[in-house]
């Protein structure tokens, strides 16, 4: 059967290849130790639960304003303002389902067909995908490892070009957890205002820093506003990924586009899930915090026990859960050649399960999250040195 050409321009998320293996072994008894999964191991709060419980028993479970309701989208740029020292307008506020839904619909709004999008790489599965759907160009852009995969202005002014329409930047980053200086953050907004470029601004993991580091959103460079664009998530800085809640900042006028698409596709996001995400915003903030110490433990863990594996070196990652090893010293044995074989081979040998560093645009590496109990992740490495010492 012939489907439509859009529908043939994108591909399953190849980091659900990954889980579905993994989930084959598991039917069969076989004790898979899981680094596939890009989502908290932890409950949702509880107080956002109750939320969550509450609007159910008080009737909140109709139809809101498409775009969310008011005082959510009012706690959204009330937090970003406390959080980051931006400036938005509850007018530049819409509520999607989930950070995933919001770049979709940003693409929709503003990338047209056979305009250029830069995406730096190693890049998270979909962006390229959803700039295919929209019949638009990916232009990926190699960042280096030596510099932990951090895109710079200098980089980026090489590859821009009149048709270009919008750079994508993901920072802490999906899959190497890079973390972009503050100040060069700076420089590649004021690059994409000067040469009349939305600069896309993914700040998924925007709370999860390390070392001390204090959580940034370019969105404070306000003077910068009018090309910048916002999308947010609460998806993993609350442990809601199934709650299915994100948001878009940007000017009034990308906003209006995105709410006009949201009128004719899901309409509002679920009701009950923007009760809960108001109080995940307004309510108590220990458990992000309580969270977040429980990463940085696990992140010290898992980069001491890669970089003890002979041959495997690995750029330190500043943010998000996922740590990005170089493996690429065990292609040519074992009749490895990528890191596609790589991963499959692990998977069937020691029944570790990573996802290969081909899903993110760079074939020497592997991508494995922390978003696992201490246990599973010292089983996991255990398995992992063994298996690259025996090849
Ligand atoms: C970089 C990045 N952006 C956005 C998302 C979207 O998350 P959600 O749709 O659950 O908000 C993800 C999820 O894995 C991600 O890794």
């Amino acid at each position: 059967m012939k489907l439509a050409t859009r529908i043939s321009r994108i591909s399953v998320s190849k980091t659900m290849a990954v889980m579905e293996a993994a989930i084959k072994l598991r039917e069969q008894g076989i004790d898979v130790v899981d680094f596939g999964p890009g989502e908290p191991d932890f409950p949702t709060p509880d107080n956002v639960k109750q939320a969550g419980i509450r609007a159910i028993q008080e009737n909140f479970t109709k139809y809101t304003a498409i775009g969310g309701i008011k005082e959510l989208k009012k706690a959204i740029v009330e937090k970003h303002t406390r959080d980051f020292g931006s400036k938005y307008d509850i007018s530049e506020c819409v509520v999607n389902f989930g950070g995933k839904h919001a770049l979709f619909n940003i693409f929709a709004a503003v990338v047209d067909e056979g305009d250029d999008v830069i995406i730096p790489t190693p890049y998270w599965v979909t962006f390229g995908d959803i700039a295919r759907y929209v019949n638009a160009n990916p232009i990926f852009l190699n960042t280096n490892e030596s510099d932990g995969f951090r895109l710079t202005a200098d980089l980026l002014a090489r590859s821009l070009t009149p048709r270009t329409r919008m750079v994508v930047v993901n920072s802490p980053n999906n899959p190497s957890g890079a973390v972009l200086d503050n100040e060069e953050f700076g420089r590649i907004a004021k690059l994409c205002r000067d040469r009349d470029v939305f600069l896309l601004s993914d700040e998924c993991y925007s709370h999860f820093l390390y070392d001390g580091r204090k959580p940034f959103s370019v969105a404070s460079f306000t003077d910068l506003k009018s090309h910048i664009i916002i999308a947010g998530s609460i998806s993993k800085t609350y442990a809601m990924t199934g709650w299915r809640i994100g948001y878009v900042l940007a000017l009034p006028e990308i906003i209006a586009g995105i709410v006009k698409l949201q009128s004719h596709s899901t309409s509002n996001p679920t009701s009950i899930s923007q009760k809960a995400a108001l109080e995940a915003l307004t309510g108590p903030q220990e458990s992000v915090g309580i969270m977040l110490a429980e990463y940085a433990k696990r992140r010290k863990f898992v980069l001491e026990r890669l970089r003890a594996i002979p041959g495997v070196k690995c750029a330190e990652p500043g943010g998000a859960f996922y740590a990005y090893p170089n493996i690429s010293a065990a292609f040519g044995r074992g009749g490895i050649k990528d890191s596609v074989d790589f991963s499959a081979k692990l998977l069937e040998k020691v029944h570790v399960a990573v996802t290969p560093g081909e899903a993110f645009g760079t074939n020497d590496h592997v991508r494995m999250s922390y978003a696992t109990s201490m246990e599973q992740l010292d089983k996991g490495l255990k398995r992992m040195h063994e298996f690259m010492a025996g090849l």
